[in-house]
């Protein structure tokens, strides 16, 4: 394992790089061709803003009448697909007064990236800012901006994006293993799990939970504490309640102190102490002389107040718990309607761990079909279909000049399904990761995000996924119980429209 986490990801090995080939970036349109030279530097007749494509900007509302259209907000993802299909590989948006511009096209995300800054931003999440302001609590990484962010991250950059630091997780992410798998056995109907996408986060709360906290909540138990309960619900409800605001101003809300307003504080007053009692029990083992521990290293080697440890470990709970789960279940379902590719990964566990033995992060180092299934998981059904850039300087992108303060839309699950970049794209073929690896740009594949914001639990979850698909693909046949096609909504994660077609079946 050691050896092939070493082996950095593709994407990573090419960023280092000086400059990477535009080989996989067919010039349908001058759009493409890569600019090294910044905004100052441009001949002022470069197009501007205003004249990138787009749907219909209408007054006052822009495009969402016909995003509305199309079946709403939580059809975003599909609508965005279709636009980059008329309008190629940059677009630009207006919903109401939120313009953004939208790229899809590995040359541009490769632009992006070549000129991005020390500091790079996100749209800002403001009733999360709203909380902390309220109750005078610090930020964390999914908000934090400027030299705050990079210290923050530099504290957890290296126990989390470390190969050699993230498969010392192995044995935690296995105890639960353990407990789920028995799970699937014990409360199946005929094979099918009642929610299967619940139990999944419960196993990756309970997974995040141990790692960051060294607790086990028992989430995963017959009978779940109430606690544990309570802790879940709140991040549910959290999550539930920051969309309508992040559409409406979150200022509004508090001064009305609207029911969503309520819920969202109720809901991280809750999140929050939880953490922070469970983070004080961890200092506290400190002072006891406890060595080798995740936060408590971090604590100690950083410079990072007890305020910022309690918002920074709060976040990656919440980044790490819907997302991982999601993936699982995606991938659960494209094995289950590919039996030939389950074959495959079965043979290839049966060969990388020895019988007898728990499959870990050393086994799979030696087990590239299973890397090529979850990649093509994520790609072809990924969770996150995009993530965004605000810029903080004027850029070039392609053909156009974009100020500083542009929203960038980098559409990665857009990118994932363009026929240019993947040949066959709607088909779940793992092969295609392992057969010419130089045909596939890195940067068409990005569904941790990229550039220094990336994903800081991406190795995390990528040793939690593949471990679990060993465990699970090992005990269990999954089989498709119907081929009706499954659609997705997009509600923060891309979630099935219903319970997903699948069963277990005890090999
Ligand atoms: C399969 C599972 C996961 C997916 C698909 C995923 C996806 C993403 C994406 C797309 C971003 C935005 C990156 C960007 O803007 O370039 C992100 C950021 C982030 N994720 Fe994940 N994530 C996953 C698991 C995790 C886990 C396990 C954790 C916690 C250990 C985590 C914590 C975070 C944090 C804290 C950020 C913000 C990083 C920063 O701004 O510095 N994620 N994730």
């Amino acid at each position: 394992m050691r050896a092939q986490i070493q082996k950095a990801p593709q994407i990573f090995e090419l960023l280092k790089k000086k400059s990477v080939g535009l080989q996989h970036c067919k010039p349908t349109s001058s759009v493409c061709v890569l600019d090294s030279k910044d905004a100052a530097e441009v001949a002022p007749s470069r197009p501007s803003l205003e004249s990138i494509p787009g749907p219909t900007n209408w007054p006052i509302f822009g495009s969402l009448i016909d995003l509305l259209r199309r079946g709403g907000l939580n059809r975003q993802h599909e609508a965005l697909i279709d636009y980059h299909k008329k309008f190629g590989k940059i677009f630009r948006m207006k919903l109401g007064s939120f313009e953004s511009v939208h790229i899809g096209a590995p040359c541009l995300l490769e632009a992006l990236y070549r000129k991005e800054g020390k500091y790079p931003q996100r749209l800002e999440i403001k009733p999360w800012k709203a909380y902390r302001d309220l109750r005078n609590e610090a930020y964390g990484l999914l908000i934090l901006e400027g030299k705050d962010w990079q210290r923050v991250r530099s504290a957890f950059q290296q126990k989390l994006m470390k190969p050699t630091e993230v498969v010392k997780m192995d044995a935690k992410i296995n105890e639960v293993l353990a407990d789920f798998t028995d799970r699937i056995g014990s409360v199946n109907d005929k094979g099918k799990i009642n929610d299967l996408y619940f139990e999944l986060n419960k196993w990756s709360f309970e997974t995040i939970c141990y790692v960051l906290y060294d607790k086990r909540f028992g989430l995963l138990q017959e009978n779940v504490n109430k606690e544990a309960m309570e802790f879940i619900t709140a991040i549910k409800t959290m999550m539930s309640t920051f969309g309508t605001m992040m559409v409406t101003p979150v200022e509004l809300h508090r001064s009305l102190n609207t029911k969503t307003w309520q819920d969202h504080t109720a809901a991280w007053d809750r999140i929050f102490s939880t953490a922070k009692l469970y983070i004080d029990k961890k200092l506290k083992k400190h002072s006891s002389g406890q060595t080798e521990d995740f936060l408590l290293d971090i604590y100690n080697n950083s410079q990072l107040t007890k305020k910022e440890l309690y918002a920074a470990t709060t976040e990656l709970q919440i980044g790490g718990v819907e997302t991982t789960a999601n993936s699982m279940l995606w991938a659960i379902f494209n094995l289950s309607r590919h039996p030939h590719v389950q074959e495959n990964l079965l043979k290839e566990i049966r060969v990388a761990v020895p019988t007898g033995h728990t499959p870990c992060a050393e086994h799979i180092k030696n087990m590239p079909y299973l890397k090529a299934c979850l990649r093509e998981s994520m790609r072809l059904s990924p969770s996150v279909p995009f993530t965004s850039r605000t810029l903080d300087k004027d850029t070039v992108l392609g053909d156009y000049t974009l100020p500083k303060g542009t929203v960038l839309m980098i559409n990665s699950q857009a990118l994932g399904s363009n026929e240019e970049y993947f040949d066959n794209c709607k088909q779940f073929r793992p092969e295609r990761w392992l057969e010419n690896k130089a045909a596939i740009s890195p940067f068409a594949h990005v569904p941790f995000g990229i550039g220094k914001r990336m994903c800081i639990g991406r190795r995390l979850a990528e040793l939690q996924i593949q471990l679990a698909l060993c465990w699970l693909i090992r005990d269990y046949e999954i089989v498709a119980t119907d081929y009706e096609a499954v659609e997705a909504v997009h509600s923060g994660t891309l979630v099935p429209t219903r319970e997903l077609p699948v069963a277990f079946v005890r090999r």
